[in-house]
């Protein structure tokens, strides 16, 4: 296989039409929501177990947020439907998400979650952020053998949808509530301004508590 072909931070979403274990879904569908989607390399492996509890515990969390999650592996829908099954019976786990079978590989060539390096028959564990304009705005990936971080995946979302509502950038390890960053002066004029501000630490550098 050659080069993987990865979406861009700042473009249009790749389109998909896909079976899921709730039914056809297509990118459209989720306009006007925030839309995790996220690989996992196969179903009934135990670190994709543990992700999946995990996720599906934290589905109010992204529900209250206006996030929808949307799994996928290139596994048939039955063994999607079989091991969602199992989640409940062993674990006590129902996912309340869909989990698109991506039998034919089109949305993991399309969003380059395939890593030839890693594997040539499963998707390594990438996740995507699309705003509810269909333009991707984050993409996380991990390798096969390390879980995600559930909390982690959530604030990078309140870090996205800060920036989206009050055009605010977010320092290292910021936490929601936590004052946010204003963007850089982008001319000399308003580093001038910027630098006069006795709230300012220097003329590149402001903080601003968050709006509520
Ligand atoms: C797992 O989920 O445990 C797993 C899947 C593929 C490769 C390595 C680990």
């Amino acid at each position: 296989m050659s080069g993987v072909s990865l979406p861009r931070l700042g473009s249009p979403a790749p389109e998909f039409e896909a079976e899921s274990t709730q039914g056809r879904v297509t990118l459209a569908d989720f306009r006007g929501q925030w839309l995790v989607l996220f690989s996992h390399p196969a179903d009934f492996t135990p670190v994709c177990t543990t992700e999946f509890i995990a996720f599906a515990k934290a589905a109010p969390a992204f529900e209250a947020r206006g996030a929808v999650l949307l799994g996928l592996s290139i596994d048939s829908l039955y063994a999607h439907l079989a091991w969602l099954q199992r989640l409940e019976e062993r674990f006590g786990v129902a996912v309340p998400f869909p989990v698109l079978a991506d039998h034919d590989r089109a949305v993991a060539m399309a969003y380059g979650m395939i890593m030839p390096g890693e594997s040539t028959t499963e998707t390594s564990r990438c996740l995507f952020m699309i705003d509810p304009d269909g333009i991707v705005r984050a993409m996380i990936y991990y390798p096969m053998s390390a879980g995600r971080s559930i909390p982690e995946v959530l604030r990078l979302l309140d870090s996205l949808q800060l920036t989206r509502r009050a055009g605010l950038a977010t320092p290292a390890d910021w936490q929601p509530g936590e004052p946010a960053i204003e963007p850089a002066p982008r001319s000399i004029e308003e580093a001038r301004v910027r630098a006069a501000d006795p709230a300012a630490r220097d003329w590149f550098f402001r903080l601003r508590p968050p709006p509520a």
